[in-house]
Order: structure tokens, then sequence, then C-alpha cells
């Protein structure tokens, strides 16, 4: 049981593929504390993940869209008004996906044709999905939208690959289309970076269960889980974060803001 901080509010879900996705994670916490949901993803990972369960669980509606197509996009949002009764107030892109990690290929090795398939499901689909929310004017005064990221969006970390450029680009889309959507709507964008996460998208990078060990051991509060995540992501949804926008925001326990010295891991003295 929550403390109904989202009473009253109502919003779409981007990415909920099982139940190890942080967006499942977000839909179940944003779900417990009042808010009424509808649940999207690809008509494919609908089809081969667990998303009905979720479905049933947090009482929401959930429709298929390919985030890359404006098409989908636009019958998205049309059909999620209708459910809703008119406009809502938050939206969760927890969206990603690099052919180019999936595929083995090295970074010095990218296939072009990998990267803006990488690029369009990653970032652009963020763009694509507000400049429709924006030109149907789909979200209420006040309303809250999050994108997830990661540290290699600023910094380099080794093996990410072609996904550091895309949330890159992912962060620079919040800012810029933070600041047109403030200044319409008081509508606020931000960024979450996230810990290194045990998902299905997070298992996919090369090296990640020692990336996990280590960086867990390095930052001062170790890593945040998926559940973390969603006490952000809610806070962010509600009222109490009305002043903030276009910042990419640390989930990280602390690591990005220190340098590891690993003959001085978890000591204080
Ligand atoms: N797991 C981590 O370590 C970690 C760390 C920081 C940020 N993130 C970010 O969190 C977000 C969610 O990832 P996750 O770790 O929960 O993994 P996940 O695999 O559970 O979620 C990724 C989702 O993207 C969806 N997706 C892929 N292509 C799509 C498309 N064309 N249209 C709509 N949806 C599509 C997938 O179906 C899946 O549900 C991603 O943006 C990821 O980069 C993850």
């Amino acid at each position: 049981m929550g403390n109904n901080i989202l009473a009253g509010k109502k919003g779409i879900i981007f990415g909920a593929l099982n139940d190890k996705s942080i967006a499942w994670k977000v839909a179940e916490k944003v779900s417990a504390e009042g808010a009424k949901l509808v649940l999207t993803n690809t008509p494919l990972s609908m089809r081969l993940g667990t998303i009905d369960q979720l479905a049933s669980q947090t009482d929401s509606l959930s429709i298929p869209a390919d985030a890359t197509s404006v098409s989908d996009l636009t019958s998205l949002i049309e059909k999620s008004m209708e459910h809703f009764g008119g406009k809502f107030d938050f939206v969760l892109h927890s969206v990603g996906m690099s052919p180019n990690i999936r595929k083995g290929r090295k970074y010095e090795d990218t296939n072009y044709d990998y990267f803006l398939k990488t690029i369009d499901i990653s970032a652009l689909s963020f763009h694509k999905t507000l400049q429709v929310l924006y030109s149907m004017d789909a979200l209420n005064e006040w309303g809250s939208v999050v994108a997830l990221t990661y540290i290699a969006g600023d910094r380099a970390v080794f093996g990410y690959n072609d996904m550091a450029d895309a949330k890159a680009m992912l962060q620079s889309i919040a800012r810029n289309f933070g600041l047109l959507y403030g200044r319409k709507r008081h509508v606020r964008i931000n960024t979450v970076s996230q810990s290194p996460t045990m998902t299905t998208a997070g298992s996919g990078i090369k090296g990640m269960n020692d990336m996990f060990t280590y960086v867990d051991n390095e930052s001062p509060l170790g890593n945040a889980s998926a559940e973390d995540c969603a006490g952000l992501v809610t806070a962010l949804f509600s009222d109490y974060t009305r002043k903030v926008t276009m910042q990419n925001i640390y989930n990280d326990g602390g690591f990005s803001s220190m340098i590891p010295i690993p003959w001085s891991s978890k000591t204080t003295e």
C-alpha cells in the first residue's frame, strides 16, 4: 500500500516486458500510489512478454505500439485519451535496444544500419512521443515525462557501444523539449540515470555481471535497484517535484560523483 501521492493522476508506461523490467516496477509503484495506467510495448514484446499479467494486477489497459512509429504513437495516445476520458498527467519512456550490441558488433566496427535503428528505438522514439503528445495537447498542465538513461550518456563506459550515443541524444531531447513544453503547458521533462540493473536489456551489455558487482561495491550507497528507480520516478510524477525539469537525475548510490579507487573500496578511514 502507498500513500496515494498520485491519486487522480493518469499516465502511460512504455517498456514493461517482464517482472525484471524497470518499467514493471514503476507500474506497480505508481499504481499503488493511486494512479491509473495505460501500458504499452511492441506487439512482439507484448506477445513474448508477460504484460497482460501486469495489466490485470494494476487494472490497466494495454495497447501495443512500436515507439519508432509516429502512426502507432498517435493511435496509442488517441486510445489512451479515450480510455482516460481526456488529457493525462505522466509518461514513462523505458525503451532501449541496440542491434549492434545484440549482434556483438564492436564500437569500432559499427554497422550503420544497426546504428540508425539504435538511435531510432532508443532516442528518436522519445522525440516522436513528445512531439505527438505536444501536437495533440495530450498532457495536463504540470504533467511530467521521464525517460531512463545511463551514465554512458555522459562518460565513456567500455562496452556500452552505440547505446552511449543514443543516451546522450535522449538526454539532450529531454532538455530541448523540456524548454518548449515547460513554456507551453508547464510540463516537466527529465531523465533518470539508473545504476546497472539486471533486466533483459541490461543483461545484454558486455561484462554486465562484473560491472554490476564492481559498481555496487564502489558506490557509497550500493546500486539502485529497479524498485529504487520506481520510487524516484513516482516522486517525479507527483506534485512534490513541480519545478524540477530538464534535468538528468542520477539514481546510482552516488557512483557518478566519485572516482572509484580500488584499494580504498568501502573503507571509511
Ligand atoms: N538495465 C540497466 O542496467 C539500465 C541502466 C540504465 C538505464 N536503463 C534503461 O532503462 C530502460 C528500460 O530497460 P530495462 O533495463 O528495464 O530492460 P527491458 O529489456 O526490460 O526494457 C526495454 C524495453 O524496451 C522495449 N522496446 C524495444 N524496442 C521497442 C520499440 N521499438 N517500441 C517500444 N518499446 C520497445 C522492449 O520491449 C522492452 O520492454 C532502457 O531505456 C534502458 O536503456 C537500463
